[in-house]
């Protein structure tokens, strides 16, 4: 008893086949929480941190590039050519999430989540070399290539601990859980925010430091990892070993009554012997299946094609174009990030609450109403000083929205609408579309914004619309159901 928080049994309908189950609701135990700690902090940091440690010392890098270009070609660099350089070292970034994303589903199911975690590591400390020392090797060719390896490191994080997150939790905290691999992502953008700045390490000589400092997280992974036990749903169902499977379960709910979940998990088994070999192909024409996939892709792109990143990357020059002056930005960026994290907190009490649906469509139509109104006030920003701070309000409740649902919740959404035999595929494929169409907002951004100037966020708005009614239509309620339950949900509408 010295670990279970708070338990109770819950004697609840299922809604798919009318049996009475007799539920245990664990409460979250401190071994729990260890492992929720171990697989979340390590990897999502990675995934927040790179996401924008890039932002703050733009100037720093790109004079980089440019001397070193001078040095080595001995002629100097025209701006367009160091913004090339500098631009490619940016977005690589996301080329490597989506060879991460597509190597998911073998690495998950060959090594296991949590070994598949641990041996991520490898790129962290091959990504921190080049780029902590590429200023030493005067090689932004290094910079670029840490920017590859590192996004190949966060790809696979992006699978691999929302997957480890969702095996593991038990089924009334699974959503709140799920969102912790959002939450660290926010905290870790705050940080690389703050350590950026001029007073921090944000400067000519320290800024390598920026870039060298991910083996932190990366030691702290391997440090606490290896104490925690492999996800008990791949033990049974890959591994097939029961008694290994009850044991890494009983260590997780710190009581050895774990009979209920452990039956759960055979049902689950059982249903997944149905589709002998999960192929992509199997994927695309079974359409127990292909429902679940096409919410998965979708989901995925509403959070990336939201328009999120155009503000997470560009809210200091966004902020400046409404009339803030550059410090004033700059502190408007950071208050930004944290109001990201703590709105990611309050979603993550929601979840479970709310549910998942209903969170999804207040963001997405939240966000829709905003970048509304955003355009109207930069439209008419001339007629009105307090237009302009209008809109700085209107860009923080944009992340404000984003972070009540769109934000975490395709995270975990993907591994609750498929069993264990489908899991891995699904994850991979909706993890890779997400890492692409991050890809396309942070390259497309800027030029298209040159074109359709106070226009641009009625693409987001158009975008949001078609994505609210998706949502609305076709993505289930997840919360307090078993993955059991909901799998059948998709198997019973196939029949129908
Ligand atoms: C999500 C997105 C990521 C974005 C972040 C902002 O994690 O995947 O691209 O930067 O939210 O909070």
């Amino acid at each position: 008893a010295d670990s279970v928080a708070s338990s109770a049994t819950d004697i609840s309908t299922t809604p798919i086949t009318g049996r009475t189950v007799k539920r245990d609701n664990f409460g979250l135990t401190r071994q729990l929480a260890f492992a929720i700690a171990a697989a979340a902090l390590g990897s999502s940091f990675q995934h927040g941190y790179n996401t924008g440690v890039v932002n703050a010392p733009q100037d720093l890098v790109m004079d980089f590039i440019k001397n070193s270009y001078w040095e080595r070609f001995d002629e100097e660099p025209g701006k367009q050519t160091v913004t090339i350089i500098y631009s490619i070292m940016v977005s690589i970034f996301c080329i490597g999430g989506m060879v991460g994303a597509l190597s998911t589903a073998y690495v998950a199911e060959k090594l296991g989540r949590k070994v598949a975690l641990l041996a991520n590591n490898v790129f962290v400390f091959i990504a921190a070399g080049l780029m902590g020392f590429s200023k030493m090797a005067r090689s932004y060719e290094m910079l670029i290539m840490g920017r590859f390896i590192i996004g190949i490191n966060c790809g696979l994080n992006a699978g691999l601990a929302p997957m480890y997150l969702t095996e593991v939790s038990p089924v009334h905290l699974r959503g709140a859980v799920g969102t912790i691999y959002q939450l660290v992502i926010t905290i870790s953008i705050l940080v690389s925010q703050v350590l950026g700045i001029p007073q921090v390490l944000g400067t000519e000589e320290l800024w390598p430091f920026l870039f060298g400092m991910i083996i932190v997280p990366a030691l702290f992974m391997m440090a606490t990892m290896p104490l925690c036990p492999e996800s008990p749903r791949y033990i049974l169902i890959y591994q097939g070993k029961d008694v290994a499977a009850q044991k890494a379960l009983t260590w997780l709910r710190g009581t050895p009554e774990v009979h209920d979940e452990m039956e759960e998990m055979k049902t689950e088994y059982e249903a997944m012997k149905l589709i002998p070999k999960v192929t992509l192909h199997e994927m695309w024409t079974n359409p127990w299946l292909r429902t679940p996939l096409l919410i998965s892709i979708v989901v995925m792109l509403s959070q990336q094609l939201s328009g999120i990143n155009a503000v997470i990357f560009f809210s200091t020059k966004i902020f400046e174009n409404a009339g803030l002056t550059k410090q004033m930005a700059l502190y408007a960026t950071l208050a930004m990030g944290t109001i990201n994290v703590l709105m990611t907190i309050v979603s993550l009490v929601l979840v479970e609450r709310a549910g998942r649906r209903t969170l999804q469509l207040v963001g997405l139509g939240g966000m829709a109403v905003i970048t509304l109104l955003l355009t109207i006030c930069l439209v008419f920003k001339n007629s009105a000083t307090w237009l302009s701070y209008l809109s700085i309000v209107l860009v923080i409740g944009f992340v404000v929205m984003f972070a009540t649902g769109p934000g975490s919740i395709p995270w975990f959404l993907v591994g609750e609408l498929f069993g264990q035999g489908a899991r891995a595929i699904a994850t991979s494929i909706a993890v890779a579309v997400n890492w692409s169409a991050n890809f396309v907002v942070g390259l497309g951004f800027l030029p298209l914004a040159n074109i359709l100037q106070e226009y641009t966020f009625l693409i987001f708005t158009l975008l949001l619309i078609i994505f609210f009614l998706f949502t609305y239509k076709k993505v289930p309620e997840t919360k307090n159901k078993t993955i059991e339950e909901i799998t059948a949900t998709f198997r019973q509408k196939t029949y129908q």
